[in-house]
């Protein structure tokens, strides 16, 4: 969990930026919900290497170089990631690492980073087996601990590869500030459960909420789903003007429960769960993951944009009898052995915990 400048900023980034970012994940109380990575994306460095062939951070951007910026968020108590290339340029025409592994490897230990995303621009059409897993060995080298976030857009299936390599990869294309990229995303990567787990972690890309392309409850629904899904859950809004609506999502402990819930299975689709029905939104689309302890979380998506009604009798998943049940948004809790949901809204889910109540003999 964490925060990267690309969704809101792209190229626009300086130190300042990240600060600031700090500052605000420490005030809003994020940070204490686990929001601790504050990661840099492209266009931190400058365009050419040094004449020691080392990447050399742009000292505009950068008055204090990445190790003053990694200085100041270590000293909150956070950690910092940095981005680069198994290319040989970054998709923003930085210097890419491909044939540079050990050198940038060094380099990102030596300045204190914590976290790696690592893109697959101008990759010579070489493939991601031979790109990918020399940085992970450089990174490995350098002794100290760097998350490895694998990220090829979900080409070369990296669902199969990406636990032996890295600590999560990208399964999509790059997401945007839609609806309609936000379910594409979500609904690729769902596919995927079976290879996510503690360690390596499918990715559908970062999140959206807070910049303004969809309604508070279409950020609802994709906080939600990436929290079902054990997708890495990197903000991507600008936190020096976050909104009192979009801190309330993201900062919905129970939804964060879910994602951080040890046992770290990937939600599965139990009904609705040919993309076709995604764009014609006619069934519930629903999602069930069992968490720790025996509870089960389970969401209702209607994708659609006419309201509609669900029922979910609990012995569907696995429970029978009656259970405690918790709405995650609106904190009513119910006893039950099935769920009655009527006037879900267009483009909007329910979220639910579920907590079996076991009868003494
Ligand atoms: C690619 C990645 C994005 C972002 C940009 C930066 O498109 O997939 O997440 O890092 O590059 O240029």
């Amino acid at each position: 969990m964490g925060w990267n400048s690309w969704n809101h900023f792209g190229c626009n980034i300086n130190e300042t930026v990240f600060q600031t970012t700090g500052n605000q994940l420490i005030q809003t109380g994020l940070s204490k919900l686990g929001y601790i990575y504050v990661n840099i994306d492209d266009c931190w460095s400058l365009k050419s290497r040094d004449a020691e062939g080392q990447i050399v951070p742009d000292p505009i951007k950068f008055p204090n170089g990445i190790t003053g910026l990694a200085s100041y968020l270590h000293n909150l108590g956070l950690k910092l990631g940095i981005y680069s290339d198994a290319g040989t340029e970054t998709c923003q025409g930085y210097p890419g690492s491909l044939g540079h592994e050990v050198t940038d490897a060094n380099s990102f230990a030596s300045w204190n980073v914590d976290y790696l995303k690592y893109d697959n621009c101008f990759n010579q059409n070489l493939p991601a087996l031979q790109r990918y897993p020399p940085m992970r060995d450089a990174l490995n080298a350098t002794k100290r601990e760097i998350f490895y976030s694998i990220c090829n857009w979900g080409q070369e299936n990296p669902w199969i590869w990406g636990n032996n390599t890295g600590n999560s990869w990208r399964t999509t294309p790059d997401i945007s500030d839609h609806w309609s990229s936000m379910m594409l995303n979500f609904y690729m990567n769902s596919r995927h459960g079976k290879y996510a787990g503690p360690g390596g972690w499918n990715d559908p890309d970062m999140l959206e909420v807070g910049n303004g392309g969809m309604t508070f409850n279409e950020y609802v629904t994709h906080f939600s789903l990436w929290a079902m899904v054990k997708a890495p859950l990197i903000i991507g809004c600008d936190m020096g003007s976050i909104s009192q609506s979009t801190l309330s999502i993201l900062s919905n402990a129970d939804i964060i429960a879910i994602n951080q819930d040890p046992l770290g299975t990937q939600a599965e689709c139990i009904n609705g769960c040919e993309y076709i029905n995604y764009i014609s939104g006619v069934q519930a689309n629903v999602f069930v993951v069992p968490l720790d302890g025996g509870d089960k979380a389970v969401s209702v998506t209607n994708w659609g944009t006419y309201n509609m009604t669900y029922t979910l009798d609990l012995i569907k998943i696995g429970i029978s009898g009656q259970a405690t049940i918790k709405d995650l948004w609106t904190k009513e809790v119910q006893t039950a052995n099935v769920i009655h949901i009527t006037g879900l809204q267009k483009h909007s889910v329910k979220v639910y915990r579920i907590t079996p109540i076991s009868i003494d003999e």
